[in-house]
C-alpha cells in the first residue's frame, strides 16, 4: 500500500491546491493532506479551520485524509507511515526552496522521499498569499478558491475587522 503525505500551510487551500491533490490521490492508495501547525507563524485561519475547510473540499475524493501537524514533517511522515512526501513546484523560484527543504528532510531521514509534481499552468501564478491580498482589498477571489473557501475568507476578514 503506498501512502503520500502533501504538506502545506492552507491557509486558505486554492485551485493550484486541490489540482495537486486530486492528481497525488491518483497516484497512490492513501493520500494524507498535512496541515501544518506553525505556532510562528500567525495564519489567517486557525489549523483546525484550515482541516475542516480542507476535508469540505476533498470530501469526493474518498483515499484523501486530512491531519494537521506539528513540528518536523519527517516526524510526521514515520507516524503516519508514509512512504513520500509530495510537492508542488509552479515555477523556477520555488525550486530553490523546495530542494532545500527536500535535502534537509532526506538528511534527517533517508528514508523520506521527496516527489515533485509540475502544477498544472492554469494555476501555476495562485497561491495562498496572493488570494489573501485580493480578498482584504475588496477583490473577487472566485476563480481562485472553491465557492465555500471563498465564502469562509470573506466571512474570516469581515471578523477581522470587528476586532
Ligand atoms: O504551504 P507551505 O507553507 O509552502 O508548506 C511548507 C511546509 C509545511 C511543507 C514546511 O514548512 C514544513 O514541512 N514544515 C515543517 C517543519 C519542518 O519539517 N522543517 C524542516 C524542513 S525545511
Amino acid at each position: 500500500m503506498l501512502k503520500a503525505i502533501y504538506p502545506g500551510s492552507f491557509d486558505p487551500v486554492t485551485y493550484g491546491h486541490l489540482d495537486m491533490i486530486g492528481r497525488s490521490a491518483k497516484m497512490v492508495d492513501e493520500l494524507i493532506v498535512g496541515v501544518l501547525n506553525n505556532k510562528a507563524k500567525s495564519p489567517l485561519f486557525s489549523v483546525k479551520e484550515r482541516v475542516r475547510m480542507l476535508e469540505e473540499v476533498t470530501k469526493d475524493l474518498p483515499n484523501v485524509k486530512v491531519l494537521p501537524f506539528e513540528g518536523l514533517l519527517v516526524d510526521f511522515a514515520r507516524e503516519t507511515g508514509a512512504d513520500m512526501v509530495i510537492r508542488g513546484l509552479r515555477a523556477i523560484t520555488d525550486f530553490e526552496y523546495e530542494l532545500q527543504m527536500a535535502q534537509t528532510n532526506h538528511k534527517l531521514d533517508p528514508s523520506v522521499e521527496t516527489v515533485f509534481l509540475t502544477t498544472n499552468l492554469k494555476y501555476s501564478y495562485l497561491s495562498s498569499t496572493i488570494v489573501k491580498e485580493v480578498a482584504a482589498f475588496g477583490g473577487d477571489i472566485s476563480q481562485f478558491v472553491p465557492a465555500y473557501i471563498s465564502e469562509c475568507v470573506e466571512e474570516k476578514i469581515k471578523q477581522k475587522r470587528r476586532v
